[in-house]
């Protein structure tokens, strides 16, 4: 009725994994067919890229955020002053690297940190992607937040965050942010990119929804797989990664069970509980 695109699709084409059976996918442009797609039980799918979808699909309905959530307003709004640059809105289903080549471009300084991360603005804010040399949440003036009972605006400072966590509930959509950032000069921050980008060096360059587990502080996940001697594990077409042990890897024709089976490995072989980075759907 709201004119929302709806398709029957794999989900394997949506993910960095390339893994996940069918869906009803909802793409949607606006606030009245976003009502609509959440009118009955779904899942909000951003870039794809921190997800393991079973093969055999989901049964929820999965929005996907075009239209006016897919765009970006870099003006620089009233609120800025002569150092600091507040931004229009920003869509959560806007490639976050793309964005970052906006920034680069501008000379907006405050999100280098999170160069390299394959995901849209909604799915980085949800879970406060970044890196030790930044996360979403640095650069955030205010957030435009949609659920079931309706749209709400607030201020980050309303949310406590940390390290790869929002406070942000499940299913509570991240339409639109508007973003704080410093003045700067394009060469300075593309300096700092280059320099967050160089940590990412030793990771696989193959299909991967990133790092498995969080670190579980002290040493990292990537070490301690390492140590247990699992890289290069391979179990139907699922690898754990010879270049970074925290990746697992699609080889080609890998089943989400192949991963599942590669994750219950590593939590019988590492001798500390890991929590798990990514989420496996459903
Ligand atoms: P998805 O994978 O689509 O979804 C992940 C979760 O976010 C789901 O619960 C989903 O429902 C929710 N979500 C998605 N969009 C929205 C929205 N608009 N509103 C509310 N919830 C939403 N992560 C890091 O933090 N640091 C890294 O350095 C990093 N490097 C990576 C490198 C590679 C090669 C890859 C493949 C992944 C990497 N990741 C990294 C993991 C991943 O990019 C992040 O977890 C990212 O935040 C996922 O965002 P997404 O938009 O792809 O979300
Ligand atoms: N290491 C090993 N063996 C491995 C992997 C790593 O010994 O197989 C060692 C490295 O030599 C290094 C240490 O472990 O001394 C840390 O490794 P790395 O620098 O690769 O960082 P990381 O902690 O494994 C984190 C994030 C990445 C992020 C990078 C770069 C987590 C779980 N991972 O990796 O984020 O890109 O830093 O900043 O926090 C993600 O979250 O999906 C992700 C990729």
């Amino acid at each position: 009725a709201s004119g929302a695109k709806v398709e029957r699709l794999a989900l394997s084409r949506f993910t960095t994994l390339g893994v996940g059976g069918q869906a009803e996918v909802w793409t949607v442009e606006n606030h009245a067919q976003l009502s609509e797609a959440m009118s009955a039980p779904y899942r909000i799918l951003g870039g794809g890229s921190n997800l393991v979808i079973a093969d055999e699909g989901l049964k929820e309905r999965v929005i996907r955020l075009g239209g006016e959530f897919a765009a970006t307003d870099l003006q620089a709004a009233p609120e800025s002053t002569a150092e600091h640059f507040i931004s229009g809105w920003v869509g959560g289903g806007v490639p976050l690297p793309g964005l970052l080549r906006k920034l680069r471009t501008l000379g907006l300084s405050g999100l280098e940190g999170t160069v390299g991360v394959p995901a849209q603005v909604g799915g980085a804010v949800w879970m406060n992607a970044g890196t030790r040399f930044g996360e979403m949440f640095d650069g955030l003036f205010a957030l435009e937040i949609a659920t079931p009972e309706g749209v709400s605006q607030l201020s980050p400072d309303e949310l406590p965050w940390g390290y790869r966590d929002s406070a942000i509930p499940r299913n509570h959509i991240v339409t639109r942010v508007r973003l704080q950032l410093t003045r700067s000069t394009p060469e300075a921050v593309s300096a700092k990119m280059q320099n967050a980008d160089t940590s990412r060096k030793g990771q696989p360059k193959m299909k991967t929804p990133g790092c498995a587990f969080k670190n579980p502080g002290g040493v990292g996940a990537g070490k301690l797989i390492d140590d247990a001697g699992l890289k290069g594990t391979q179990i139907g077409g699922a690898m754990i990664s010879p270049d970074h042990a925290n990746f697992i890897v699609n080889l080609g024709g890998a089943a989400a069970s192949d991963v599942h089976a590669l994750l219950e490995l590593i939590r019988q072989r590492v001798g500390v509980p890991l929590e798990l980075e990514y989420e496996l759907w459903p």
